[in-house]
């Protein structure tokens, strides 16, 4: 295949012609494919079963005297603060064990800095004007949407191959109106980059304007490599705390692509001023979490080593399904240079950048042809994508073979709309 940049006219038509016919057939086959949301598959939820029946008798429910079929200890069992210390790499004081997502963690503390505020807020955000919040993009369309559901401007920073633009950061964190910042630093969503040891240390000494300036850092993919050993990363508490910004930074994890996504256990990391801060506020909307969940996973997950352990497993199942996506764009996309793509070694997304002003059409086309996608402009603030050109790739869900036809739809349609853009700009 030739490269659809250096087509004439005559050439592009006869190529729409054939991708119509290839697209026309794959809409007869009444195919239904999602790779719209990073959930693991079947097989990946096979290997935890053994949560399911890791607390099975009754005196199996203590941690040491706690109980943890009553209410109370709300910060979370000492045996799951120290599993998730041990994780993160901070101490078990430095963490609150919440329910089964951490995304609720991340909505309560930007809602309690609303009502009211945080350790350092001179008034809730409620009452500070215009909130600004810094959006690296492209991210992950659920912290847009809280930022936005809260009425806050974001602002989008672009992001690098080493992380956010930080020279932008810097300049916005001047503004006193800036409160926060999302961050996800390890095998970010969707571009699964690590941010760089330089961008870490510039993200902990920065020196905001506004006192209660807050990096949410949200490390979702801490120890989820598909594709080599386990990446050691960068304390982010003891790093602010060494450039004397304790109380700058709330790191959060959870275990749902570690175990059930639907049932596992999350936790939020800051300082101990801030976890005793927050635990107190949080202490008004409920007595404790699921404390027996949280036993569970320990008892079943006991600690960092046995987790990578497990990991090892979930990238024999995952690896798959991210090389056959890269295979397949690799021979039909590559060589007609209409669009480029992440490689990724972890995290649960292939980030693909289409010709500018064809994503939209592109992910209309697959729709009419069974294939679900995350939306176009989902991955930037507002759902506005400028380039109209990122498409997130979830290959996680679907079976190969599924995979693989949901992939070849993709790249029929990518082809479709990039042949469709250019006829339109070569009159
Ligand atoms: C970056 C990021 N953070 C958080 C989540 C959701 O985490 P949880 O299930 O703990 O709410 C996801 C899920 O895709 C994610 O990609």
């Amino acid at each position: 295949m030739n490269s659809y940049l250096e087509m004439d006219r005559t050439s592009l038509e006869n190529e729409l012609n054939e991708v119509k016919l290839l697209l026309e057939e794959k809409i007869k086959q009444n195919i239904k494919l999602d790779m719209s949301r990073g959930k693991p598959g079947k097989e990946q939820l096979l290997l935890s079963s053994g949560l399911l029946t890791s607390v099975s008798e009754a005196d199996q429910c203590f941690d040491g005297s706690i109980d943890a079929r009553n209410y109370g200890v709300l910060a979370g069992l000492p045996s799951a603060r120290a599993l998730f210390a041990d994780i993160l790499d901070v101490s078990p004081s430095q963490v609150f064990v919440g329910g089964n997502a951490s995304l609720q963690l991340m909505y309560d503390l930007i809602s309690k800095a609303y009502t009211h505020g945080l350790l350092h807020s001179p008034a809730p955000w409620a009452m500070r004007g215009t909130v600004r919040f810094l959006c690296p993009s492209p991210g992950y369309d659920r912290h847009f949407k809280i930022s936005q559901s809260f009425g806050m401007e974001l602002i989008p920073v672009s992001m690098t191959p080493l992380g956010p633009d930080m020279d932008t950061v810097e300049q916005w964190i001047k503004d006193p109106s800036v409160l926060g910042m999302w961050c996800c630093p390890k095998y970010s969503n969707p571009d699964g980059i690590i941010y760089s040891n330089e961008t870490i240390k510039r993200i902990a000494s920065l020196h905001p304007a506004a006192p209660d300036f807050t990096v949410i850092w949200d490390n979702a993919y801490c120890v989820h490599e598909f594709d080599g050993d386990y990446v050691p990363f960068p304390d982010i508490l003891s790093l602010c705390a060494e450039n004397g910004n304790r109380d700058m930074v709330y790191e959060f994890t959870s275990t749902s692509k570690i175990t059930f996504p639907g049932a596992g256990i999350s936790c939020m990391a800051s300082s101990e001023e801030n976890i005793d801060y927050m635990t107190k506020l949080i202490s008004v909307q409920i007595i404790s979490y699921d404390k027996l969940n949280q036993l569970r996973h320990v008892l079943f997950l006991k600690d960092k080593a046995h987790v990578l352990e497990l990991m090892k497993k979930h990238a024999e199942v995952l690896r798959p399904h991210f090389e056959l996506v890269e295979s397949i764009l690799e021979s039909e996309i590559k060589p007609l240079e209409i669009a480029h793509w992440t490689n990724p070694k972890g995290g649960y997304f292939i980030s693909l950048y289409a010709m500018h002003g064809t994503a939209k059409r592109t992910l209309e086309l697959c729709a009419k042809a069974g294939v679900t996608m995350t939306g176009a402009g989902a991955t930037y603030p507002y759902g506005i994508d400028p380039f109209d050109s990122n498409i997130r790739i979830a290959p996680s869900l679907p079976s190969l073979e599924e995979l693989r036809q949901a992939t070849e739809i993709l790249c029929l349609c990518l082809r479709h709309s990039a042949l469709e853009q250019l006829l339109q700009t070569r009159m």
